[in-house]
């Protein structure tokens, strides 16, 4: 099976788990228009990519773990959209959760898929379960206090911030635990998988940064200019497009060489370079140090 067809099965199955007869309906819808249809997915996809770089020895922790990672990122989604962060009115391209069930429901629904993430992780745990615990320590340093997304997105609430702490915080550190867990999963000894996930993870920030301030919100499905308007950190205030855009650059290219010596190493090098070009196209990349030199 492809792993994009691995991703959206076991993406419906943890869905599922939570719509046994009696539960309440307009809370599980918007858990569900808050995962499908999905964004990218990319989070996953590099989990799988890694398990399967390591071997792959147990398919169902695998994609149990790329489930627990898109979960969280989608939960961080509807969060991050609510009025009292970016204030968003879509998202993937359709009203953003809030917009279509209510504040109320959007904060349960991103509540209930953080619970969900670890369900389906435990779920998925039953063929090793001495996998877990370094699962769990990993997810959860993605996710919280001192460096993961909830630190990330707080330091939006303090008067100094260091860019980059925070840039790796609220997107690095969920596609380091991708990177982690994909190894984990697999049995594999994570340590060697931790740089690919932190750098490719700035890079993607620091393209949504790019995109910002250069892109239109029909092309994102997202509003744009949001950074400015709110006076969220980012590196085009900081060095302006040219400079945002060398970084990106040196970021994909720390990525690249982050990836370690494996039987997928080709198809893994394969999977950043296709994520590169997708996100900063060279022709936009030209573009825009071109009309700001
Ligand atoms: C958006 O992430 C938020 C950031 C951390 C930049 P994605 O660009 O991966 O969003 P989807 O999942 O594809 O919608
Ligand atoms: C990333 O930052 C958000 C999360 C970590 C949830 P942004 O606020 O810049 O992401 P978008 O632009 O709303 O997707
Ligand atoms: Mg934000
Ligand atoms: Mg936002």
């Amino acid at each position: 099976m492809p792993p994009s067809a691995r991703i959206e099965n076991a993406l419906q199955s943890a869905l599922q788990a939570g719509e046994a007869p009696g539960h309440p309906p307009r809370l599980a819808a918007a858990v569900r228009h808050a995962v499908f249809p999905g964004g990218a997915r990319i989070r996953p996809q590099l989990c799988l990519a890694v398990a399967g770089a390591c071997g792959d020895d147990d398919p169902a922790l695998a994609e149990a773990a790329a489930t627990a990672i898109e979960l969280l990122h989608c939960a961080s989604l509807v969060h991050d959209d609510l009025p009292c962060f970016d204030d968003a009115a879509t998202r993937r391209g359709k009203p953003s959760v809030h917009r279509a069930f209510g504040e109320r429901l959007a904060v349960l629904a991103g509540d209930v898929l953080i619970v969900q993430a670890f369900q389906a992780l435990a779920t998925g745990g039953t063929a090793h379960p001495q996998r877990l615990p370094r699962l769990l320590a990993a997810v959860t340093a993605g996710v919280g206090l001192p460096f993961g997304i909830a630190a990330g997105q707080a330091w939006e609430c303090e008067p100094q911030v260091v860019l980059r702490d925070y840039q790796r915080a609220k997107t690095g550190a969920l596609f380091a635990a991708a990177t982690i867990a994909g190894a984990l999963a697999a049995g594999a000894d994570a340590r060697r998988w931790r740089a690919l996930g932190e750098w490719l993870g700035e890079a993607y920030q620091v393209a949504d940064d790019i995109h910002d301030a250069t892109s239109s919100a029909a092309d994102l499905g997202k509003p744009v200019g949001r950074d400015l308007a709110l006076g969220r950190p980012s590196i085009t205030r900081e060095q302006g497009l040219r400079g945002a855009v060398l970084r990106f650059d040196l970021l994909v290219a720390k990525a690249m060489q982050a990836v370690p010596t494996c039987v997928g190493e080709a198809a893994l090098r394969a999977l950043v370079q296709r994520e590169g070009e997708r996100l900063v196209p060279r022709s936009l990349a030209d573009e825009l140090t071109a009309s700001a030199a």
